[in-house]
C-alpha cells in the first residue's frame, strides 16, 4: 500500500462516522483523541492535514454529499468519511496531482470498504472535480458557509455578531496549514504582548495570542505596589496552567514575588498543571489542589482571605477556538451550552466571597455564544453589558482565540 493510502486510512479513524463506532471516541474532543493516539505512535503529517481540513470543510461537504446522494443511503456508512476526506482534499490539495489523489482514494475505497464501492467513490471524485472551481470560489467568497447553521444562531443576538462571525469564519481558513495550537509545538505568533520572559523552548501548551492578550489585560488590573510581600493569586480553573504561569512569570520579571493557589476539577489536567509549574520553577510557591468549584464541597486547601487576584478561566463551549479546533464546527452547541451556563454560574458564585475592596476577580470565556456570555455577565456583574470588558478580537487582527474577559 502506498504511503498516501496509509495516511488516508490512518486519518479515517478520526472522522465523524468512524468515531461514532464507539461512545468514547464519539464524545471526546478531537485534541484529546490526538493526544491519546500520539502516546501509541505519532500521527503522520498527511493524516493530520487530511483530518483538520476535512473538519474545516464539514458543513459544505455535508451539503454537497446530500445533493450527490439524493436521499440514497450510503453503504457502508463509514464510506461517508472517505467521501468527506475526498471532498476537502480535492478542493484544497494542489501539491499532489489530482489524478494521483483520485486513484489512491479509489484504491482505499476498494480495500477498506469493498470492491463494490469503487463506482460510487469514483463518481463522487468526478463530481467534485467537475465543480471544483465553482465550489472553491463560493467557499472562499462566503466563508460563513463553513460555520453551518447552529453557530450563527448561537451568536446572532450579540451586538457584535456580524463582526464575530466574520472573524470566526475567516480564521478557520487562515490556519489551513498549521496544526491545533494546543499541541503544536512549532506554532509561532507575533508576540505583541510584552512577555519576553518566555523562551521558545519552554513554550506553554495551549497558549494562543488571544490568551496572551487576556494575560496582558489582567496584569493591568493588579493593584499591588509592595515588592516585599508576595502577590497572592488563586486560579480556580488553572490546568494546564498557561495563563497562570504567564501572569506569574511576568510579575516576577517586574521584581515581585508570587504565591499561587492553583486548582482544577480534572485529575489528569491537574497533573499537567503540576508538571508545568515544576518546569517553570513555580512549584515551591504553589499550592496545587483538586477541587470542583461548581460544588459546595469543603476545600482540602485553606485559602487566605487577602488574595490579590482571583482567576477563573471558565470551562466553555470553545466557540472562540474554531480556528484551532475545527471539530467544534460539528458540535451540538445548543445542547451543551445550558449545562455549561449552570456550571459557570456556580463557579462564579463560589469565587465571589473572595472579592475584597483591594483585589480583582478576573474571568475569561473562550466563546462568542450569547447565552454563555450573558449568563457569565449576570452571575459576575449582575447585569448584561453591550460590550465585554475585554475582547481579544478588538486587540488584534491576527488569527487568535476569541476570548472575552470580565473583571470585578
Ligand atoms: C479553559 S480551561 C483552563 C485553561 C487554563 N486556565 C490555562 O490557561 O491553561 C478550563 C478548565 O476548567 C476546569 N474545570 C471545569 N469544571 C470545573 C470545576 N467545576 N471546578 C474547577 N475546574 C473546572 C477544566 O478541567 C479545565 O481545565
Amino acid at each position: 500500500m502506498s504511503s498516501l493510502q496509509d495516511a488516508i486510512i490512518e486519518a479515517l479513524d478520526f472522522f465523524p462516522e468512524h468515531r461514532k463506532r464507539n461512545k468514547r471516541t464519539e464524545f471526546l474532543n478531537l485534541d484529546i483523541l490526538f493526544d491519546e493516539a500520539r502516546k501509541i505512535q505519532p500521527i503522520s503529517t498527511n493524516a493530520f492535514d487530511f483530518i483538520l481540513m476535512a473538519y474545516r470543510y464539514a458543513h459544505p461537504f455535508y451539503t454537497f454529499a446530500d445533493e450527490f446522494l439524493d436521499k440514497k443511503t450510503i453503504k457502508p456508512l463509514l464510506l461517508l468519511d472517505l467521501l468527506h476526506l475526498t471532498y476537502s482534499c480535492l478542493l484544497t490539495r494542489d501539491q499532489i496531482p489530482h489524478a494521483v489523489l483520485v486513484h489512491e482514494i479509489v484504491e482505499v475505497s476498494k480495500k477498506k470498504f469493498g470492491p463494490h464501492t469503487s463506482g460510487l467513490t469514483n463518481a463522487f471524485c468526478r463530481r467534485v472535480m467537475d465543480r471544483r472551481d465553482e465550489l472553491n470560489k463560493s467557499i472562499l467568497s462566503k466563508t460563513e458557509m463553513l460555520l453551518g447553521q447552529d453557530i450563527p444562531k448561537q451568536i446572532q443576538a450579540m451586538p457584535q455578531s456580524k463582526e464575530w462571525l466574520h472573524r470566526l469564519s475567516s480564521q478557520i481558513m487562515q490556519r489551513q496549514s498549521s496544526g491545533i495550537g494546543a499541541f503544536d509545538e512549532n506554532l509561532h505568533w507575533n508576540p505583541t504582548v510584552n512577555i519576553e520572559a518566555f523562551s521558545p523552548t519552554q513554550k506553554i501548551q495551549a497558549m494562543d495570542l488571544g490568551s496572551w492578550l487576556w494575560v496582558e489585560y489582567v496584569l493591568g488590573k493588579i493593584d499591588h505596589q509592595s515588592k516585599s510581600k508576595p502577590i497572592k493569586i488563586l486560579d480556580v480553573c488553572a490546568a494546564p496552567g498557561g495563563k497562570l504561569i504567564a501572569i506569574a512569570q511576568s510579575l516576577i520579571k517586574q521584581g515581585f514575588t508570587v504565591e499561587l493557589w492553583a486548582s482544577d476539577v480534572n485529575f489528569q489536567r491537574l497533573e499537567r498543571l503540576k508538571e508545568n509549574l515544576q518546569r517553570w520553577n513555580f512549584i515551591k510557591f504553589s499550592h496545587v489542589f483538586l477541587h470542583d468549584w461548581a460544588s459546595d464541597e469543603q476545600k482540602k486547601e485553606s485559602i487566605p482571605d487577602d488574595l490579590d487576584l482571583i482567576i477563573a478561566d471558565l470551562p466553555c463551549s470553545g466557540l472562540g477556538t474554531l480556528h484551532k479546533r475545527p471539530d467544534l464546527l460539528l458540535e451540538h452547541f445548543s445542547e451543551r451550552i445550558p449545562e455549561l451556563c449552570e456550571k459557570n454560574k456556580k463557579i462564579i458564585k463560589n469565587i465571589k466571597p473572595y472579592k475584597t475592596s483591594k483585589n480583582t476577580i478576573a474571568v475569561s470565556v473562550c466563546t462568542m455564544a450569547t447565552n454563555e456570555i450573558r449568563s457569565v455577565e449576570k452571575a459576575l456583574l449582575g447585569q448584561i453589558l453591550d460590550t465585554p470588558h475585554f475582547c481579544s478580537f478588538e486587540k488584534t487582527t491576527e488569527p487568535c482565540e476569541g476570548i472575552l474577559g470580565y473583571t470585578l
